[in-house]
This record gives C-alpha cells, structure tokens and sequence, in this order.
C-alpha cells in the first residue's frame, strides 16, 4: 500500500482503517491525485476528495439530496427501532435542518433569526470572560488536556450561555454525552447495542430541551431559545416553528455549536504547541483584528473539525470524470478538498498569508453552508487571543503519534490533547 512514504491506492482501503482514521492526509493525497471520487468499500460511499467537485455536489441540491443522505444511514441502520425509543421516551424522532428545499428554504430563514449579528456580538465580551477563567488556573497549574480541559468545557459554556441553558445545571460531561450520543447516529461506525444506549441519551437532551421551551413560552427571555421560540417570518402568516421543529433547532444549535467549536479549539492548542514560533509571533498583533480573523480562517482551513458529511445522488450524475450511480452515498470530503494544491499552493504549510484564506469549506457551502459561522469564528478568535495573551511555552505533552480521534467520519475530533505551558510573566 505504502510506496516510498507514498499511498498507492488498491480499492481496499477504507476511512474506517483506525490507520488512516488517525492520519488520513496521507489517504487523502492519494485520492485527489489517484482517485478524486473513490468508492470506500468500507462505508460503501463515494468520497468527493478534491475542491472543485466538493464545491460542484454542495452547490447541487437537486442531484444531491442532503435528506437522504443524513436518513437513508441515520442510526446505521437501525432507524426503526431508534425512533420507537425516541417516541417513546424523548418526545418524539424529530428532524432538524438536515431536510431538502422546500423544506429547508423555510426552516432556514425562521432559524436564522436567531443568529443575529446582536446576539452574537453582544456575547463578545462575555466569551472572553469565561475563556479567561478557564485558562487562569490552568496556567498556574502549568499543564492540562487541550480537549477535556480546555476546548470542551468552553465551548459547552458559551454554547448553553448563548441558548439560555443554566451551564451548572447542564454541564460539561452531560453535554459531551448528548453530544457523542448525536453524532453517532450520523456518523456511521455505532453498533446496535451503542445505538439503544444511545437513543437513550437522546431522550434525555430533548427532555431538557422541552423542559426550557415550555418556560421560555410562558415567559420569553433575552436568549436564542426565546429567538427561536418567536421568530417569525415577517407579513407571511402563520410563518413561526413548530413546537417539534423548535425542540429538533435547539438540539441542532446545542451539538453543532459544541463538538465542533471544541474540536477547532483543541486543534488551536495543537497548533500553537506543534508550530515553533507561532505563540510569540502572534503575542504582538492578538489584538489585531485583521490578523486574526486571517489565523482564524487558516487554522480552520488546515484542522478543519468536520472532515466529512453525507449526500445522496438522486440519478446518475458525473462527478470528476465518475459517474456516481443513482442512490449512492457520498461524502464531501471537506478536509480533503482544503488540502487540495490545485486551490492552495504548498497545502501542509501554515501560511496566514494566503490570497484565497476564505475558499476554505470547513464549513461547507451552498444552502446548507453552517449556520453558526460566525458564532464559531469569534469564539475561536477570542480562545486564540486569550490563550496567547496569558499562556506562554505550549507544549505537547506527549509523543505526537500518540495523538488520537474519536471513531466518526463527521467530525475528526481528538481523544486527548495533554499539554504544558507557562502563565505568561509567571
Ligand atoms: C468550528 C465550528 C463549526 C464547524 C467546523 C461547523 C461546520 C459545519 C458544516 C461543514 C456544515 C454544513 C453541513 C452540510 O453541508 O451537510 C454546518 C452546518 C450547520 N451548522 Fe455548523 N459548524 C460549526 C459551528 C457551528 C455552531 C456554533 C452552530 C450553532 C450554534 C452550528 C450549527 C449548524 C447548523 C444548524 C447547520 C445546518 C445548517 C443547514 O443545514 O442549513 N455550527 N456546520
């Protein structure tokens, strides 16, 4: 398989290979160059690897049903017997935004409402308090787990902070178990008996998301679940969500808002602790807003959290020279595609610089294009400037090989991240 660091590709090799789950440029590389739209025997999906064909199936909605690609595997297979736990005891299998236009069309612009540039911006300052309060006792501490203790308990805070969710209620650990819980079922490697306990878990999110809708209807309050519970469409009737609809968007917020962020937060940390130099070159600019949304965008562009998400092919349709056949799944290789030379000149390398820094898809394109973008880039750029401001000596604590990620496609999200580092000054 491998040729002189090179990955010949034979046909056999499958993005479930903990192997290439672990370091899967490599595997990559030689699909865009090899194989651009390679039939994973594994998953049995086509994977859109380079950037112009990803762009060409996010951008085409027709051919490329997002529904069915999230429905047709949605609980590997077990749907059934999921939405009969989730009826049961979780108020019901409800689907969010991951539906088809016209569907969609609608769902969008009600749940946008709840992105406005006042919500989000009138947060700022409140994230940066709690990213400082979280890194102070670390610094002094002078080391910590990038993932559980930095990236996924800040994101988990700011996300309930934003929607109105009481944090000490909820919690980290509870968060991250919903979220795991969620992400399974589209990420296509859980086994019946993970999918039951999971269901579970699920009941137990829309639980509380029900218990805070039913509050909020009595008595609106200044956050995104009274937004949403209230947004409607300006002068068309009858234009507001659904009780279903407003559990399924609060749930969507709450898991797209969390294992991702946390993910990009972590692969923060690693950059700063694996790039030599980079901490002390940014300490002087951190307050640059220019700067910073340029180390933003590439820092997502090269660790991008979601590395893949599904379609289906309605007909046959041509994709980079395959025909993809009529009901196929395919992933858009997200990563990949960020990764690609014909798009970003010397790919690998950290380069702020970048003429085309926004062409990146970490977070998709097209109609499903992430709702959150802005949430998510102000809360990384703000976990950046603070982390940079008051810790100094990132290091990796362990050997880089050792790194590993947690089994889905969805999200490439690190196990662990052990760190040390110094509180700057100290
Ligand atoms: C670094 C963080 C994030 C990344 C990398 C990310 C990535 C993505 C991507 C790639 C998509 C497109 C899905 C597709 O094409 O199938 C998406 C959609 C979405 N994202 Fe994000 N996201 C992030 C943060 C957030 C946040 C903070 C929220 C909400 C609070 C959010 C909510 C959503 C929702 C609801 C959608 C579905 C939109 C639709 O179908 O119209 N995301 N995200």
């Amino acid at each position: 398989m491998t040729v002189s660091g090179a990955f010949t590709l034979t046909g056999s090799e499958t993005r479930l290979d903990p192997v290439i789950r672990n370091d899967p440029f490599p595997f990559y590389r030689a699909m865009r160059a090899q194989d651009p739209v390679y039939y994973d025997p594994g998953l049995d999906v086509y994977l859109v690897t380079r950037h112009a064909d990803a762009v060409q199936v996010l951008r085409d909605d027709v051919n490329f049903s997002l529904e069915h690609g999230y429905q047709d595997r949605f609980a590997n297979g077990h749907v059934e017997e999921f939405a009969a736990i989730l009826d049961a005891h979780g108020g019901g299998f409800i689907r969010d935004l991951a539906v088809d236009p016209p569907r969609h069309t609608r769902l969008r612009r009600l749940t946008e409402k709840a992105f406005t540039a006042h919500r989000v911006k009138g947060f700022t300052e409140r994230m940066r308090a709690i990213v400082i309060d979280l890194i102070t006792p670390l610094g002094e501490r002078g080391h910590g787990d990038g993932m559980a203790d930095i990236g996924a308990p800040l994101t988990a805070q700011i996300i309930c902070e934003q929607l109105g969710l009481d944090f000490a209620e909820v919690g980290t650990e509870r968060l991250a178990r919903w979220t795991t819980a969620v992400i399974a079922q589209i990420g296509r490697m859980q086994t019946r008996e993970e999918m039951i306990a999971n269901a579970h878990v699920i009941c137990d999110l829309q639980n509380a998301i029900i218990k805070q809708i039913d509050a909020r209807r009595a008595a609106p309050r200044e956050d995104m679940i009274s937004d949403l519970i209230h947004a409607k469409i300006d002068g068309e009737e009858g234009q507001v969500l659904s009780y279903e609809e407003a559990i399924a968007t609060v749930r969507a917020f709450l898991i797209a808002g969390n294992d991702t962020t946390a993910a990009a937060i972590a692969n923060l940390l690693f950059v700063l602790a694996t790039r030599e130099g980079l901490v002390e070159e940014l300490y002087p600019q951190i307050d640059d807003e220019r700067v910073m949304n340029r180390f933003v965008d590439e820092l997502v562009r090269l660790h991008p959290p979601v590395h893949g998400l599904f379609r289906t092919a309605m007909r046959d349709v041509e994709v980079g020279g395959t025909v993809i056949p009529a009901m196929a799944q395919v992933c858009i290789m997200y990563a990949s595609a960020n990764h690609d030379d014909a798009v970003f000149a010397a790919p690998e390398a950290f380069d702020m610089s970048r003429s085309n820094l926004g062409a990146n898809l970490t977070f998709g394109a097209g109609i499903h294009r992430c709702i959150g973008i802005a949430l998510a880039r102000s809360e990384i750029k703000i976990a950046a400037q603070e982390i940079v401001r008051h810790l100094t000596q990132i290091r990796l604590a362990i050997p880089r090989e050792e790194l590993t990620y947690l089994p889905t496609l969805a999200t490439q999200t690190l196990t662990r991240l052990p760190l040390t580092f110094r509180l700057r000054g100290a």
